[in-house]
């Protein structure tokens, strides 16, 4: 599973990364600190300004917004239990709010930090104190800007410990943060506006990054560094892998070494020897690695993988052809496993990983059906409702009124064909206070039209338009939902990492064409399926999901492809109160940002 690469690019590498920096990254000291002096569940608060600040990634030195001056922004510890109070000030002249990914916000929806749907966004000089406590949940999961594009540079990781700092595998001796992301040498936001503008796709990332770097692939390694996790032979290491990167879905593998998976989407899950991970934006892994090979330098890869099928190039103009095809960023990034007892990178005792290819779904499937949860038989039994969403893009008719869009025709993204609009108002607010035409509680648990959805030949059909809404489904405190999310062909077939607000989901099973209510369930898994908080939706196929509504709020549900979001692939949930206050929303905090200007 490895190879010497090009010894002349070796050589140059070796040469260059000698007299560069070596970022240091573990986190091993905070996590034992923090074990040492752990005496039951705190608060631990925080100060954060979203500001702008210079940072120089993939030879380009430019202003970015970031918290805190930071890129990536600052990792957020705390142990299973713990309150976490936050008060960010928007400092940038930009609207911003903070999500945090994977956080279950039991009864604090207020703080879910999506804006429009739980908070107004706060613009320049307003500030906003999300206070939650991290409830039944531990591993890794992360926080980021919820609107535009900003998560590419307002980004950073949330690790939360168990009280008892043991894990149900060997304690690994220290452990890093790997954060994938993806970069833009020009402005995010302006990328997205630029893309809408014309109706079409969006520029594809410059670089991909793992821990802010984009590594020794892309020649800039020499100035900047490269992502550097220093090991000792014999000890392991667990790495809490994130993808927060925007658009792009991964394969991950180290050379050599093989991967233990111990978690997935901060849920554990039957450890899994495994040589390339898969994992999308949106989605988390902790990973397991023993350094138990011969000391030398050996590399990380995170490279793309792309799921579009395009299922028939006969009727799509060939410059959308090629640009479907050059969809990712074509160059990896990279890390480097640094044994301490070897020289950095000398070039005989260097190794690169072998990854599959950039379009080979098989090592996608194969990862995802090997995830198990490590505690089986907790799937409820029976689901009370059943919800059927088709997923794909589509098209409307631009707006060039408005000077935002300069186009007829504009690609656009829909749920059960209604792609979302983004309301004026906080859903939330509108809901809580009964406050009226903000949004509609009319979303179909099923499509208006059932046909052939994964057959690339189905035409463009009345039933593949899209209509544009912002409507919700109410859900009652305590339903089990069956959601089977169906891809569906416009054009092309694509995966749609799913994510879901407040709740994880477990993940019966996937399937390639159209779901068949009448055989397909008996496939699934009941027993031990991964209990997860993103999901892929495999391009031309199904995914099952069984959640149970038991947060009260609204909760947004939405591919986490950031070209997908901004053309609407999104809807919400309202999970009712049910009995008793801890059944009931709590009221909103005493600070709320507002949505008019
Ligand atoms: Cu990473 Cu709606 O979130
Ligand atoms: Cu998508």
């Amino acid at each position: 599973m490895m190879g010497a690469r090009n010894v002349a690019v070796q050589q140059i590498v070796y040469v260059l990364l000698t007299i560069s920096c070596f970022a240091v990254l573990s986190n091993a000291g905070v996590r034992d600190d923090l074990e040492a002096t752990y005496d039951g569940p705190t608060t631990r608060y925080y100060d954060w300004t979203v500001e702008s600040a210079t940072v120089t990634v993939n030879c380009v030195t430019v202003p970015r917004i970031v918290v805190n001056g930071e890129f990536p922004g600052p990792t957020i510890y705390a142990v299973e239990g713990d309150r976490i109070v936050i008060n960010v000030t928007n400092k940038a002249n930009t609207d911003v709010s903070i999500h945090w990914h994977g956080v279950r916000q039991i009864l604090s929806n207020w703080h879910d930090g999506v804006p429009y749907i739980t908070e107004c966004p706060l613009k320049q000089d307003e500030y906003f104190v999300y206070n939650f406590t991290v409830e039944n949940q531990q591993g890794t999961v992360f926080w980021h800007a919820h609107i535009s594009w900003l998560r590419a540079t307002v980004v950073g990781a949330l690790i939360v410990y168990p009280r008892s700092f043991t894990y149900p595998y060997p304690k690994p001796d220290e452990e890093f943060t790997v954060l994938l992301g993806e970069w833009w040498n020009t402005d995010p936001n302006a990328v997205e506006i630029g893309g809408v503008y014309t109706g079409g796709g969006f520029h594809v990332a410059d670089a991909l990054l793992i821990n802010g770097k984009p590594g020794s692939l892309y020649n800039c390694s020499d100035v900047e560094g490269i992502s550097t996790f220093k090991v000792k032979s014999g000890k392991t290491y667990l790495l809490r892998v994130i993808n927060a990167g925007l658009n792009t879905e991964t394969f991950l593998g180290i050379a050599n070494h093989t991967q233990t998976v111990v978690s997935a989407d901060g849920e554990y899950v039957l450890p899994k020897d495994i040589n390339t991970s898969f994992i999308s934006p949106g989605q988390t892994l902790d990973v397991l690695i023993t350094a138990d090979q011969e000391p030398g330098t050996y590399y990380m890869e995170s490279k793309s993988y792309s799921s579009i099928l395009i299922t028939d190039t006969t009727v799509l103009p060939p410059v959308v052809v090629m640009s479907l095809r050059n969809d990712e960023p074509k160059i990896p990034a990279s890390a480097i496993f640094q044994y301490d007892t070897s020289p950095p990178l000398d070039p005989s005792q260097t190794f690169f990983p072998a990854l599959p290819e950039e379009n080979d779904t098989d090592p996608t499937f194969r990862f995802l059906d090997s995830l198990h949860t490590l505690y089986p038989d907790q799937v409820p039994a029976q689901a009370t409702r059943k919800q059927f969403f088709t997923v794909g893009l589509g098209t409307q008719p631009c707006n060039p009124d408005t000077k935002v869009q300069n186009c007829t025709l504009a690609t656009v993204a829909h749920i059960n064909n209604i792609t979302w609009v983004q309301p004026v108002s906080s859903v939330l607010k509108a809901y809580y206070f009964g406050i009226g035409g903000v949004y509609k509680t009319d979303f179909p648990d099923i499509p208006q039209h059932f046909f052939d959805f994964t057959n690339a030949d189905s035409p463009d059909t009345p039933e593949q338009r899209t209509e544009l809404g912002t409507r919700l489904s109410v859900i009652k405190y305590g339903t089990v939902i069956d959601l089977v999310l169906q891809g569906m062909n416009n054009l092309l077939f694509q995966n749609h990492p799913f994510h879901l607000h407040g709740h994880s989901f477990w993940v019966l099973g996937r399937g390639m064409g159209n779901f068949d209510p009448n055989t397909s369930p008996s496939g699934l898994n009941y027993h031990d399926p991964p209990f997860r908080f993103t999901v892929d939706v495999p391009t031309r196929g199904w995914v099952a999901i069984r959640w149970k509504a038991n947060n009260p709020g609204v909760w947004f549900f939405h591919c986490h492809l950031e070209k997908h979001t901004t053309w609407g692939m999104m809807m919400g949930f309202i999970v009712l109160n049910g009995d008793g206050p801890d059944e009931t929303l709590p009221p909103p905090p005493e600070h709320l940002t507002s949505c008019s200007t």
